[in-house]
């Protein structure tokens, strides 16, 4: 659909940007944290890990200051759960309470939106052991973590965000650091995790409304819209499967309150449905969310099983093999131009994706991940030239812009990345930020902050509330 005249961006309109505690923190066993799955899980070899990652755990003053100046109204972060409770439940950690509140206090000093996300990946290594999300303490572990920090941030924070992206953490937990814990049946047990992680975001969404009825809660998975690789009925079918099994599977409990008939239907098929408890369904449908995050990066294309191995492909997205004999195989989209990391860049699919959530749910959306992963250079004088980022996200920015013409109700967008930081199994040359961060793979040299091409650009995108978004020269 063409529209006449877009709608302006809403004059409240949280332009943001997003991080997550592991990925630029740092400080890894500074101050009583406790190791995370992230921390012990076997790293890729040839990429930096992320003991120092951004060193914003230091420099998070800094890191706030230049946030505040490209006119960021939000910024969504992550809370590492075990600088919380090291861990995972048991002794809290003060020093972990002290930190967190130095940084929303400095966040909101600037007059920024903070954005909090619960849990993002690094689940404590002290519960993985205990058998990880397989168990069901850890959604009792998860609540009491939820109820702490509504206790402690609650008086500062409005948006909370619950677990970042479960449906990678199960399709693909083991590029994340949470994998299986049963070898007999590895996927059921992964179903098992992913409803045990169902309970504990319903919970921690009664317990939101119960403590901050000020506040909003909602879930932030990554929505990918799923093409049928041809016109033919049995791929639309195929994309149709994928689609709920990728997507809906988690909105439709998070929102609904119980599972997206075909998820169901290939659970029961494969041999993979979860126990549930008495109390779960009643809590499922009592817990509401108040909107919905969405972290987009591109789209996925399938088409029919051919119900043997050949179905698992590499597609677009590297870090996805998509596929699964029996339901859906896995394609390449040929219309579509890749990053230097070879994913699909599909502006076209926000719009779908924005609408198709919207849709679906009715929910206000805040876009919490969306963004370009480069190789960017530092120049001799002192500049970062990423016109490459801002291309990308200014397509991304017109077809968001589109999608509210649609009349999708999308109340934020929070890039990825605000400032440069380790990318989750691809290092730190995979860059993200509007701010870049001077240090290599396994040199940290001066970790100094530079601002980006895009930091300028972005700047007159918030200043301007959308509407000016032509390039501008660096200096
Ligand atoms: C999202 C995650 O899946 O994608 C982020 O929430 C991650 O943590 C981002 O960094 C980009 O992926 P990658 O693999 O390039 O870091």
């Amino acid at each position: 659909m063409m529209h006449n005249k877009l709608k302006p961006f809403p004059s409240n309109f949280l332009w943001g940007a997003s991080t997550s505690a592991y990925q630029t923190e740092g400080a890894w066993q500074e101050e009583g944290k406790g190791l995370s799955v992230i921390d012990v899980a076997n790293h890729v070899e040839g990429v930096a890990d992320f003991t120092v990652a951004s060193d914003h755990y230091h420099r998070y003053k800094e890191d706030i200051a230049l946030m505040a100046e490209m006119g960021l109204k939000a910024y969504r972060f992550s809370v590492a759960w075990t600088r919380i409770f090291p861990e995972g439940d048991g002794d809290l950690n003060e020093q972990g309470i002290a930190f967190y509140n130095r940084l929303i206090n400095e966040i909101i000093s600037y007059g920024m939106e903070p954005i909090l996300t619960m849990y993002h990946f690094d689940l404590p290594q002290a519960l993985e052991e205990r058998g990880g999300w397989s168990n069901r303490d850890t959604v009792k572990a998860f609540s009491t973590y939820a109820e702490t920090l509504f206790h402690f941030f609650g008086d500062r924070v409005f948006y909370w965000l619950t677990i970042n992206e479960q449906n990678m953490i199960i399709l693909h937990g083991e590029s994340i650091g949470t994998s299986s814990q049963s070898e007999k049946n590895p996927q059921k047990d992964l179903y098992q995790q992913n409803h045990h992680m169902l309970i504990a975001q319903a919970e921690a969404m009664v317990i939101c409304h119960e403590q901050l009825p000020e506040a909003k809660i909602g879930p932030a998975p990554n929505i990918a819209p799923i093409y049928p690789a041809t016109s033919k009925p049995e791929d639309v079918l195929a994309a149709d499967t994928y689609a709920s099994i990728r997507n809906w599977l988690y909105l439709d409990v998070a929102v609904h309150g119980h599972y997206h008939p075909t998820a169901w239907a290939y659970l029961e098929n494969k041999g993979y449905t979860p126990e549930m408890l008495s109390g779960d369904e009643d809590l499922l449908q009592r817990a509401l969310p108040d909107f919905i995050a969405v972290n987009y990066y591109t789209s996925q294309t399938v088409a029919e099983s051919r119900g043997d191995e050949s179905d698992y492909s590499h597609t677009g997205d590297q870090h996805e093999t998509v596929g699964e004999p029996g339901a859906y195989r896995g394609a390449v989209n040929p219309n579509l131009p890749k990053t230097d990391f070879g994913w699909e860049i599909d502006p076209v699919g926000f719009r779908t994706v924005l609408r198709e959530v919207y849709n679906r749910y009715h929910l206000p959306i805040i876009v919490t991940e969306n963004g370009l992963g480069a190789f960017d250079k530092l120049e001799n004088d002192e500049t970062v030239r990423d016109p490459y980022r801002i291309e990308f996200l200014d397509k991304h920015i017109t077809h968001m812009q589109e999608a509210i013409s649609d009349g999708v109700d999308v109340i934020g967008y929070c890039p990825w990345a605000a400032i440069d930081l380790i990318s989750t199994h691809q290092g730190c040359s995979k860059r993200y930020g509007f701010i870049y961060v001077n240090r290599e793979e396994f040199d940290l040299k001066d970790l100094r902050r530079i601002r980006k091409q895009s930091f300028y650009w972005y700047q007159k995108v918030i200043r301007t509330n959308g509407a000016v978004r032509e390039y501008i020269s660096l200096k």
